[in-house]
């Protein structure tokens, strides 16, 4: 592929590919020397259009451990505070030869349209409610280190499921890998036409958790309910929020994940967030580091194989 700007259009071969080489990351991270030099003489663009904690260290740390130059571009002091468009953003910075460029975008779809004008790789860090690739491989690879296997898992997907790309990207990666999953949360929080998901579908926490191998929560995204019904925090909670007894539901080994940013005591109980026996959250973290470098270093071989698309 010469981009990532989705789940959608990977293989599960693909997907494996790119899980083998994070777990040999994962190896390089915690070791004493954290460097190689895959992407060495390789220009990385940042490009944060809305905030990240995770996403945007997770991104620059990879670059810098595989040896690019790596530019933070500070989007809220750029000329977009003027009026430039996204595009004409992109085609500027296009001008100064990246090979890659990664972007994260409040609009679903602005990453795919970006990467239709610039001549580099493109990865999506989070478009919208539409994808967050490298999130759901980084969930992929805590789960498979977890559980030993990426198959014929049970996976609850709990809360705002409407309006999160994790949610997407994760529901395409697991079902694509051959898992059962369960998406849990009130109505008004699912998306519309989510029966085409090949998920099953619960209102009631308990049961959407019974017996599960791995419990995923997600943040409620008041910032994305532009106008529509938002559910008092405390109601949420006491419904939906992961606490030990709903918990106590899912199988005894199950794990608990959490892409982050977390809120404590609306969609999780701090107490279990940091069970170091059940949760996983921070684990997650250090495989965000791991993929992003499996997944820069995958496009940088193939922008060497294919030189047309090197920047030049
Ligand atoms: N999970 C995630 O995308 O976190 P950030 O918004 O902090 O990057």
């Amino acid at each position: 592929q010469r981009h990532l700007l989705g789940i959608e259009p990977l293989r599960p071969e693909e997907i494996t590919t790119i899980l083998d080489l994070a777990d040999r990351y994962v190896a390089l991270g915690r070791s004493r020397d954290k460097h190689a030099q895959s992407l060495a003489g390789l220009t990385q663009i940042n490009m944060f259009f809305e905030n990240s904690t995770r996403t945007q260290a997770s991104f620059e740390l990879a670059g810098k451990r595989l040896g690019a130059d790596v530019m933070n571009m500070a989007m809220q002091a750029s000329s977009i505070k003027k009026g430039e468009t996204l595009i004409d953003t992109a085609l500027t910075l296009n001008a100064m030869h990246p090979d890659l460029l990664v972007v994260r975008h409040p609009q679903s779809g602005a990453v795919d349209l970006l990467a239709q004008k610039v001549n580099c790789a493109v990865i999506n860090a989070g478009d919208g409610r539409h994808e967050h690739p490298t999130q759901a491989l980084l969930d992929a690879l805590t789960i498979r280190r977890a559980k030993g296997r990426l198959h014929r898992l049970t996976i609850a997907i709990c809360g705002d499921v409407a309006h999160s790309r994790v949610a997407r990207s994760n529901l395409l990666l697991l079902h694509k890998m051959e898992n059962r999953i369960r998406l849990v949360g009130p109505a008004t929080l699912m998306p519309a036409g989510i029966d085409d998901f090949g998920a099953e579908v619960y209102d009631d926490m308990r049961e959407g958790l019974r017996d599960a191998d791995v419990v995923m929560m997600l943040r409620l995204q008041k910032e994305r309910m532009d106008g529509g019904f938002i559910p008092s925090e405390r109601e949420y909670y006491h419904r939906y929020g992961l606490d030990a007894d709903k918990l106590s539901h899912a199988k005894d080994d199950a794990i608990v994940m959490h892409p982050g940013p977390m809120n404590r005591g609306v969609e999780i109980d701090g107490t279990i967030a940091d069970d170091i026996n059940r949760s996983v959250i921070q684990d997650q973290v250090e495989m965000g580091v791991a993929v992003r470098m499996a997944a820069m270093d995958l496009l940088a071989r193939n922008l060497r194989a294919n030189p047309k698309t090197l920047s030049a």
